[in-house]
């Protein structure tokens, strides 16, 4: 299938189906007719297979609880062994309702009130919400920027857990919503930090499929053959992959038994923890069908990308398109363009866009916007347009 042929296939109207991105517009922007650009899912269908096994499924009629098949585990575990050299077992899995609620319940189970937790921001604004709203301290390192690439300061970081006497890493690989895909040297690096201060990283990999540039993605559970595994909580999921984040189903990966065991008891006490039987059908069957159709969005999200950073470029250099490493939400820093507080209304007022605005990702990133370019081109193109016409007005 040619990229024409995925977008003529896969490419849907949205909009009256009760869905955030666009049937929010009004009460979230106060402007139903922007174009949005914000919250992380996508125009697209997600693969067929997906949909005619939950067609069949719902067919059955039945609804009650369930368990999960020794296929499910193959599919997830040979996706990621294939893709990421990290074949799961069965015994290292467990179950949640979305990353962020992952995260939260991991929180609880490993940390005490008031203890601190670490991000490195900018990042996905839940990561601060999800600390705070949970009574821990939250401690945020920036990640160095230079010429719209991010990277981490050690130092700083190791500075903070010392002073701080941090307790969780909560990371984000790939990073959303820098783009960054860490390297293994990266991750190497941060992992032997936290080791070395007896810090648990929760890592949240919910962007693990879709990766762009050089780096291929490398779970921190496997970094350095296995090293790390022993402080390495894994968050994931397969709905920004297939667009299912409707389903809330997600995965959690301990491969350390002792972690599992306190995961576990923790878990006993919410009493409930099992799956959603359409969430165990579609990610199966995107684990096992959904390949080519991935490798087809990505194409789209790549061109996507490439048309945004060379038309801006070329007609507008003092925006700076940040590096898309992988994830399909760019960040723009616009700060030579446009002054900060006059942000909002030229991109809500004048390019008639939705976007999400750094400093919710980060106090330090007011000025720059987040784009979701996992849509259709022609929304990418008025984008590009609206922003480099209304520019030149300025
Ligand atoms: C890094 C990251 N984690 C988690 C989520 C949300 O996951 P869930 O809906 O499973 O909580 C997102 C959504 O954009 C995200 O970017």
């Amino acid at each position: 299938m040619n990229k024409q042929e995925f977008l003529e296939k896969y490419l849907i109207e949205r909009r009256g189906t009760d869905c955030f991105k666009w049937d929010e517009l009004e009460s979230r922007y106060g402007d139903p007719n922007l174009i949005p650009m914000w919250i992380a899912d996508m125009e697209f269908k997600t693969p067929d297979q997906i949909i005619e096994a939950m067609v069949e499924r719902a067919k059955h009629g039945v609804f009650g609880y369930s368990s999960v098949s020794e296929e499910y585990y193959k599919a997830f575990s040979d996706w990621m062994s294939e893709r990421y050299h990290f074949p799961i077992k069965k015994e290292w899995v467990r179950f949640s309702t979305g990353c962020i609620t992952v995260i939260a319940w991991m929180i609880h189970a490993f940390t005490n009130p008031g203890d601190a937790c670490l991000i490195l921001t900018p990042v996905y604004y839940p990561f601060h919400n999800v600390v705070t709203s949970n009574g821990r301290e939250l401690v945020s390192v920036d990640l160095d920027y230079n010429e719209g690439y991010f990277t981490m300061n050690y130092e700083a970081i190791e500075k903070a857990i010392v002073e701080n006497q941090v307790k969780m890493f909560i990371q984000c690989s790939p990073h959303n919503p820098v783009g960054r895909v860490w390297s293994e040297e990266e991750l190497e690096e941060i992992l032997a930090i936290c080791k070395k201060y007896n810090v648990l990283v929760v890592s949240d990999e919910i962007h693990q499929d879709i990766v762009l540039g050089e780096n291929p993605f490398i779970p921190s559970a496997v970094v350095s053959d296995g090293l790390y595994g022993d402080i390495v909580i894994t968050v994931s999921s397969a709905s920004k992959t297939f667009n299912l984040a409707g389903l809330l189903h997600s995965h959690i990966v301990i491969t350390n038994e002792n972690l599992m065991k306190i995961y576990d008891k923790f878990a006993r006490g919410m009493n409930r923890t099992e799956m959603n039987i359409m969430g165990l059908t579609a990610t199966m069957k995107g684990y096992t069908h959904g390949g080519e159709w991935l490798s087809n969005l990505m194409g789209v999200i790549r061109d996507n990308y490439n048309y945004l950073k060379k038309e801006l470029h070329e007609k507008l250099p003092d925006v700076t398109v940040c590096a898309l490493e992988g994830t399909y939400l760019v960040l723009l820093d616009m700060r030579k363009c446009i002054e900060a507080e006059r942000l909002v209304e030229f991109i809500q007022g004048r390019c008639h866009l939705a976007v999400d605005y750094g400093e919710c990702f980060g106090e330090n990133f007011k000025g720059f916007i987040r784009l979701n370019l996992a849509t259709d081109p022609k929304y990418v193109k008025t984008a590009v347009e609206n922003i480099i016409a209304e520019a030149s007005k300025l």
